[in-house]
């Protein structure tokens, strides 16, 4: 587990925009060393000079965490230039829109490289070091609330996230009682660059593309919280080991709709077959 961040490396994607800049600014002032890891070379560029004009032992790589080589790549210049790696924020992602039968394969594709491969690529490229190091750490996986709350419009980002919060669950289950803490981060509006997403969208996916994918998300995104504060909730979302680290208190009514339906449908399950196999709910128990 991490109390105290002071002289600990972390490596953090997305990390030259928005939330993930705001963690490297966060992890940075508690004093942390960081690498930032990114695909937009010269907003990382621009990232990385500010930090270290702020005075943090702060380095960047280029780094596409849809490609497995490329975070392998990103991974090895983390341990070369920090050595021991303890605080990973797979928190590269990106968003696209239209009606589920509409949404191009490309699409498709994309937003699961790099919302749902880009944390797999994190945690397997660094997860066997935190383990063989010993002195413990962290994983966060950025997913959404979008996740848990499945709005119309943006099947692909719906589904990647609600797949990363399936994933670090698993991984929790997986580290649990050893000194490996995992949370994800679902949060809702943000005020970042992600309505412009297809800026960075790499050409084995298609064009990338400048204009606001959605110009009623944009102004929703415009209006949302401040990264720096969502940076300082998963900060001490880490320090308490939690594993869901939640932003929007006001979306709690819309979480809880969905669990009153699934355990309705258990009510309905229940009459027509009787819960006799203990052995089953054993086997989900994380
Ligand atoms: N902003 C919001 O409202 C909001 C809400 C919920 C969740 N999120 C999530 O927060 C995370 C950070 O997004 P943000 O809102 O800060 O957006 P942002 O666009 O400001 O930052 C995302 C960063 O990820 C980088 N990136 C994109 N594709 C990449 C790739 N293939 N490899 C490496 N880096 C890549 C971008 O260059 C950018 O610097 C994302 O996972 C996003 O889905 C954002």
């Amino acid at each position: 587990m991490i109390g105290s961040f002071d002289g600990r490396t972390a490596f953090v994607t997305g990390a030259a925009s928005g939330i993930g800049l705001a963690l490297t600014r966060a992890l940075a002032a508690e004093g942390a060393k960081v690498m930032l890891a990114d695909i937009e070379q010269g907003a990382l560029n621009a990232a990385l000079r500010d930090l270290k004009d702020s005075g943090a032992d702060a380095r960047a790589v280029a780094c596409d965490v849809s490609d497995r080589t490329s975070v392998i790549h990103a991974a090895e210049e983390t341990f070369a230039a920090f050595g021991k790696v303890h605080v990973v924020c797979n928190n590269a992602g990106v968003g696209i829109g239209g009606p589920v039968e509409a949404i191009a394969e490309a699409d498709w594709d994309w937003l699961i490289g790099v919302n749902f491969m880009g944390a797999v690529h994190g945690i397997q490229a660094f997860l066997p070091h935190i383990k063989a190091h010993g002195e413990g750490g962290h994983v966060v996986n950025t997913a959404s609330m979008a996740g848990l709350a499945g709005p119309a419009g943006i099947a692909p980002y719906n589904a990647t996230k609600a797949a990363v919060i399936s994933l670090t669950e698993t991984l929790a289950a997986e580290l649990a009682g050893t000194d490996i803490g995992v949370s994800v981060l679902c949060t809702a509006f943000v005020r970042t660059r992600i309505a412009t997403s297809a800026r960075n969208r790499p050409s084995r996916f298609g064009e990338a593309d400048d204009a606001p994918a959605n110009p009623q998300m944009a102004a929703l995104v415009e209006a949302g919280l401040d990264p720096a504060f969502v940076a300082d909730r998963v900060l001490a979302g880490i320090r308490s080991n939690d594993l869901y680290i939640l932003t929007h208190p006001e979306v709690r009514d819309v979480v809880a709709g969905r669990f009153d339906q699934i355990m309705a449908a258990f009510d309905r399950a229940s009459l027509h077959e009787p819960a006799t196999r203990p052995e089953v709910a054993a086997a989900l128990r994380a």
